[in-house]
């Protein structure tokens, strides 16, 4: 039997390219250049499966153009906002994605931001790296200290969770809000908010943990950062599309957050110079799952998910 024709859209771990080109009739892109949509489309009506990232965007119209030779997309991301769910779904096109097997490198990654933006990391480094280290004294580069201090998690799913126990290391106080309140054996002591505003006026340092909707998009925004403590810590791992970036810049500007730490951005690649020029941001370039370890297991899962989809069983990861 013929075996499924595979795209898959960006260069990956070569132990999961290795295994898609004994299993598929794979088609790779080993220069790792960037899709168009419209070479997304054509080189999508040519296979049955496309195993793409965030980076390529599968709107309604993408989908529709694409046709019916597409079966599934089996994504190499838990995030899916780059897919709209309701028209994959209307076009019988099945979606898959990633969860569990990134949570531990995408909690360092928030951990890494909060420390960074509360010691004030991306100065430091800047300054002894461009050689203008020339003072010290005890009221020099002076940050904030989080242990002890409460941490706010906006959505206690997987990647919350996490962070949230690696936050528990700190000593910190953990505080969450989310759709549902988490059992007692998964909650550990945080403490639930029933609304955002409720958490807000408690945290600290809020970490951002929800996926992105079109009912959350902008849930960060001038009114809800004004209902955190003065000096608080923003932390972004989540999604940029989460935040007003206009707003959290004038928030850091004015003193009214101490610092903010952030990996996503509403325009990625590229991210948001007026973000950039302020010194009391500590910025990465979306790579919370970026560890060997996890890219390995992120293309693992998502070939077990086309694996079950051409073998007629449900996968495992369905979303759409
Ligand atoms: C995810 O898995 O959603 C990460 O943001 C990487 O794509």
């Amino acid at each position: 039997m013929a075996k499924p024709k595979l795209l898959i859209t960006r260069k990956l771990r070569s132990i999961v390219e290795e295994r898609a080109a004994r299993d598929y009739d794979v088609v790779l892109n080993p220069e790792d250049k960037v899709f168009s949509t419209e070479a997304l489309i054509a080189a999508c009506r040519e296979v049955d499966a496309v195993l793409p990232c965030h980076s390529e965007h599968f709107n309604a119209d993408v989908i529709k153009a694409i046709g019916p030779g597409l079966k599934i997309i089996a994504n190499h991301s838990v995030g899916t906002d780059h897919v709209d769910l309701d028209a994959a779904k209307a076009a019988g096109v099945f979606v898959t994605n990633t969860p569990d097997v990134l949570s531990d490198a995408t909690a360092e990654i928030a951990i890494l931001c909060m420390l960074g933006a509360a010691r004030r990391g991306a100065e430091g480094d800047a300054m002894v790296r461009s050689g203008k280290w020339t003072f010290w004294s005890p009221d020099f580069m002076v940050g904030r200290q989080v242990t002890a201090k409460r941490f706010g998690v906006l959505g206690m799913g997987r990647v919350g969770q996490v962070t949230a126990d690696r936050a528990r290391g700190f000593g910190m106080e953990i505080h969450y809000h989310n759709r549902s309140r988490l059992p007692e054996h998964l909650e550990k002591g945080a403490i639930f908010h029933e609304t955002l505003d409720s958490l807000l006026g408690v945290s600290d340092v809020l970490s951002l943990h929800c996926p992105v909707t079109a009912q959350n998009t902008g849930i960060i925004n001038a009114r809800t950062l004004a209902l955190l403590p003065d000096r608080a810590i923003v932390v972004n791992t989540a999604r940029g599309a989460l935040i007003d970036e206009d707003a959290l810049a004038a928030a850091l500007a004015s003193g009214k957050l101490f610092a903010a730490g952030l990996d996503v951005f509403r325009t990625e690649p590229g991210g948001n110079p007026a973000l950039a020029a302020l010194p009391n941001v500590f910025l990465l370039p979306h790579i919370g799952s970026a560890t060997e370890e996890t890219r390995d297991a992120m293309g693992m899962r998502a070939l077990d998910n086309l694996d079950a989809f051409f073998a007629g069983k449900e996968p495992g990861d369905r979303v759409a």
